[in-house]
């Protein structure tokens, strides 16, 4: 009998396959079970794997996180509280900023210093709407304080300088006596700020400059010569990276810069096909098991770039940074195009479930990922209209993610069934585990089956445990989701269904559920 398990091994030796979007037709298994090594492990599941990415884009950063200081909203000098509430909570470790596209246009002189006197630009990708820089530099390192992430700033490489980029750095880092240093100082910022994450341009191979790989790696190795430690600040710098199945830009990039990077990127975003409903709340069964299918195509895609890194830094002291990745479907009705302005369903809630278990089991390699972005654009986490806020499903599994944050992946076998839409399949289930400093055994479980539950059986070898609690994400329909009237349709709720069971954790995953688990002795 052919398991998903012996696939997987087929899948993982023929590098880049996944299970997801293969025609498997193959025999069931009867039973679904998922054994943990729980006493084995030496991976860490980086913190940063939970991160975050916000844009000047529609409304992430402008009437989304930054309302100004007279607004009646609440704010912290202009920064909107119940936002920062929210996300302190979830633990968010790291925040993307200014861009995306907007990132290769952006000049960070003009969002600093009295913001009457900033000029204005126009932000071309985003709907051409005028920017007017209120929201630079100090307000975005003021944010991230509030928050309490850590800074991941990306620099402009497509239409900036190589000056530019130095004096930014020098900018926000160097505690000495120098031009830029004093007239952060002259802005009312006496310390530098601890800058780890700095990004040398975005998608460089198309709204960064539509540069090939081999000119970009050229022109990474001059930025990033100037990208400089200064005042014992340490940069780990981050080379753009291919878009989903470009192969060739990290196999080029690792070879002619791998050595002068910390990181290299991928972007990988999910939507539907566009013979089927782009909507992001009306949709039947063919777009929930379409979107979910392509979602989890980024298991195989990972493998293969992480093999290729492997050739040229076998050690894996290069991260994979997935600085960009969520669901992209039609904007809402009536909303500007160029916003990016999207609802979510319990269908996002599967898609960042599912690519997080993903995210979790390749952390030998993966660094740190970004959903994108965390307000109001594209997979948000959070929705404003005025002085409302609502927590969307795809912030629930964030909340109840959190547990694995730098927890060690625990090893794990997995053997499920299919879940079958027309003549198309995938595993219905995903998991991943960790183990925290407690000693706390931690699995995050997803049934992506619309229709049925599925019993799976939980071996957990090598620890002695008596107790097991849960949450649980799930809803009546597939496409339920949050609204300013209603913001508790898709809310995590206890769940009483796994139990001990002859030494094993036997758990009754509902259909269309994410359920993560705490085991303790
Ligand atoms: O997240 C929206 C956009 O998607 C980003 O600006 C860009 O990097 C990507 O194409």
């Amino acid at each position: 009998m052919r398991k998903c398990t012996v696939l997987l091994t087929v899948c993982l030796l023929l590098g880049g396959f996944s299970l997801f979007g293969e025609n498997q037709q193959d025999d069931q298994p009867e039973t679904n079970l998922l054994v943990l090594n729980a006493d084995l492990g030496r991976e860490t599941i980086n913190k940063n794997i939970y991160g975050h990415f916000s844009e000047h884009l529609g409304r992430c950063i402008y009437r989304g996180f930054w309302v100004g200081e007279e607004n009646p909203i609440p704010n912290t000098r202009g920064i909107r509280n119940d936002i920062v509430e929210a996300l302190k909570k979830i633990q968010i470790p790291v925040l993307r900023w200014p861009g995306g596209c907007f990132a290769d246009e952006y000049h960070w002189k003009d969002g600093i210093g009295p913001r009457s006197n900033r000029p204005t630009m126009i932000n071309t990708h985003w709907g051409g709407v005028t920017e007017n820089n209120h929201f630079g530099t100090h307000e975005f390192m003021d944010l991230c304080a509030q928050i309490g992430a850590e800074p991941y700033v990306c620099g402009n490489v497509g239409s900036g300088t190589v000056q530019e980029m130095q004096e930014w750095i020098e900018y926000m880092t160097f505690d000495g006596i120098s031009p830029m240093a004093d007239l952060r100082r002259k802005n009312g910022q006496e310390q530098p700020w601890a800058l780890t994450y700095f990004g040398v341009g975005n998608e460089n191979w198309g709204c960064g400059g539509n540069m090939t790989a081999e000119f970009y790696a050229d022109v990474y190795r001059r930025y990033q010569t100037y990208v400089r430690n200064l005042s014992g600040n340490r940069i780990y710098k981050i080379a753009c990276g291919g878009y989903g199945d470009n192969y060739h830009w990290t196999d080029v990039l690792m070879r002619e810069a791998g050595r002068m990077m910390n990181g290299l990127s991928i972007h990988y975003y999910t939507g539907p096909d566009y013979s089927l409903s782009r909507s992001a709340t009306e949709f039947e069964e063919a777009e929930w098991f379409d979107v979910l299918n392509k979602a989890g195509r980024i298991d195989g895609i990972i493998t293969r770039h992480t093999s290729i890194m492997d050739r040229y830094d076998p050690r894996k002291r290069v991260g994979l940074i997935v600085d960009e990745w969520g669901t992209w479907y039609s904007v809402e009705p009536d909303t500007n195009p160029g916003f990016l302005y999207q609802q979510n369903s319990l269908r996002d809630a599967l898609v960042a479930a599912l690519t997080l278990n993903i995210f979790n089991s390749h952390c030998g390699r993966i660094k740190m990922a970004n959903l994108a972005q965390t307000v109001n654009v594209l997979q948000a986490l959070i929705l404003t209209e005025k002085d409302k806020m609502i927590l969307t499903p795809t912030y629930h599994v964030y909340d109840m993610f959190k547990v694995h944050q730098d927890a060690i992946l625990i090893p794990q076998q997995l053997t499920c069934k299919n879940y079958t839409y027309e003549d198309s399949d995938i595993p219905a289930i995903s998991a991943s585990a960790s183990r925290d400093k407690e000693g706390k055994i931690h699995i995050s479980l997803c049934n992506l089956d619309p229709h049925n539950s599925q019993e799976i059986i939980c071996e957990i070898r090598g620890v002695e445990f008596l107790k097991v609690n849960g949450r649980i994400l799930t809803a009546d329909k597939i496409n339920a989701f949050n609204t300013f009237e209603k913001g508790d349709v898709v809310i995590p709720e206890n769940f009483q269904g796994a139990k001990i069971d002859k030494g094993n954790v036997v758990v009754e995953l509902p259909a269309k559920s994410v359920v993560v688990l705490e085991i303790t002795g």
